[in-house]
């Protein structure tokens, strides 16, 4: 099994203003001075060339494909994203995703757009989400909430845990946009990090997942199976982004046989190259 894993797209759209309030008009203005320039359009073509040369059975991809929630990015995102979105596809929302309050509920953008491609659901109140993709186990969790404040924070709900802890009876690959666990020279700021994980994370010990994808942060590691959280957390994100002195862009491929090979895959000049992962002993990082 090759899980081909990528995160946080960001991708560009130009919007009228008009058409903006509130959070979403300063999240905008905020990601067209000081983001946008960080996504290229010729990387992001560069990574979907790529991706679509690649062999894998499964592609996850962990939120953050938008801005600010406005529709015409979910179009767009949807647009960009079409030659790879097949029944190998898993998709899960991050906090750009519910940015506004219409981005959640009762119907809201992220599963309008990309419902297809969401997995079925496990709970009527709660996102637990479960796709099979070619006899692997993958669960989708939702760790974002409609804020009014420009704040990142995430947050699953003990419930979540219980329940998916409970309905999942073979080896599983958890999926959430925030981080379980940062390296020390990385750690979040407690407005952009997800404000429960050490409780998450030893709810899980008692039924662990075999990997645990997430984005969020924009620079990739891989943190091995360790004491506190026995199990690999995976950090792709961001996949769209310019690498830089504290950004290590770029996605992975995972690949599941007897042991776990982790290869992954950077832009440089104008396309997409393979280079060595960026692992981590879980010591050397926080829960
Ligand atoms: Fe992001
Ligand atoms: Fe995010």
């Amino acid at each position: 099994m090759k899980i081909l894993h990528i995160s946080d797209l960001h991708f560009p759209k130009k919007l009228s203003l008009f058409s903006l309030r509130g959070k979403a008009l300063v999240g905008y203005l905020n990601y067209r001075l000081r983001r946008k320039s960080k996504h290229p359009l010729v990387l992001i073509s560069a990574m979907i060339e790529a991706i679509s040369k690649l062999e894998y059975d499964a592609l996850v991809i962990s939120g953050d494909l938008t801005n600010v929630s406005h529709p015409r990015e979910f179009e767009n995102a949807k647009e960009i994203l079409s030659p790879l979105l097949t029944d190998k596809t898993f998709i899960i929302p991050g906090n750009h995703d519910r940015y506004q309050k219409r981005a959640i509920g009762p119907n809201p953008l992220f599963e309008k757009t990309f419902g297809e491609w969401i997995g079925n659901s496990l709970d009527s109140n709660l996102y637990i989400r479960s796709k099979n993709i070619g006899g692997k186990l993958f669960i989708g969790w939702d760790s974002n909430f409609a804020i009014p404040r420009i704040t990142a924070t995430g947050y699953v709900a003990p419930e979540v845990v219980q329940k998916t802890l409970g309905l999942v009876k073979e080896p599983y690959v958890l999926v959430c946009h925030h981080p379980l666990w940062n390296p020390t020279n990385e750690i979040e700021s407690k407005g952009h990090w997800m404000a429960n994980r050490g409780e998450v994370v030893k709810q899980l010990k008692t039924n662990p997942p075999f990997l645990y994808l997430h984005g969020h942060t924009h620079t990739n590691w891989v943190k091995l199976p360790g004491k506190d959280a026995p199990f690999a957390i995976v950090n792709s994100a961001s996949s769209t982004r310019l690498s830089d002195r504290s950004h290590e862009c770029g996605f992975h491929i995972i690949e599941i046989e007897k042991s776990v090979q982790y290869r992954r895959f950077i832009y440089s000049e104008d396309k997409f190259i393979e280079t060595n992962p960026i692992f981590y002993e879980e010591s050397e990082g926080v829960i």
